[in-house]
């Protein structure tokens, strides 16, 4: 087989820190803070989350490559990177004002935001909030 006929799947790997407080309007307070611990701290906290993109597609016999990676880089900065960068989840995302900002909910609003990326088809993505933890979507 040549290479363009094979599957390969490129990864690749940002960066963003952005805050939230995990709060659901419709519980109690005694319930919030029974469910969510200290995340539910009234004036948020931050993490720098890391966001791992996969992606499969042909090999372009003329480049070698799936896609061009700077594009990929220009439309994940798009995106995701600069509307999250260093902002309040709860209170600059659109999509997080009736929606608890979790790393789960988090993870399938970037999938959302990236499944249109023109060049290469999005298998999944991956955001790590913390060293311990990481949540996974890959597509409904
Ligand atoms: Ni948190």
């Amino acid at each position: 087989m040549t290479a363009e006929q094979l599957h390969v799947e490129l990864g690749r790997r940002y960066h963003f820190s952005a805050s939230h407080r995990l709060h659901n309007p419709q519980l109690s307070g005694e319930e919030n803070c029974r469910i969510y611990g200290k995340c539910n701290n009234p004036h948020g906290h931050g993490h720098n989350y890391a966001v791992e993109v996969r992606l499969s597609g042909k090999i372009d016999p003329a480049t070698g490559m799936i896609s061009n990676l700077a594009d990929l880089d220009s439309f994940v900065n798009e995106k995701v990177i600069e509307p999250f960068d260093h902002r309040s989840l709860n209170e600059e995302v659109p999509a997080f004002r009736n929606a608890v900002p979790t790393t789960e909910i988090l993870c399938i609003e970037i999938f959302r935001r990236l499944k249109s990326f023109p060049y290469a088809k999005l298998e999944a993505v991956r955001v790590q909030e913390t060293t311990n933890n990481s949540f996974e979507f890959a597509g409904e």
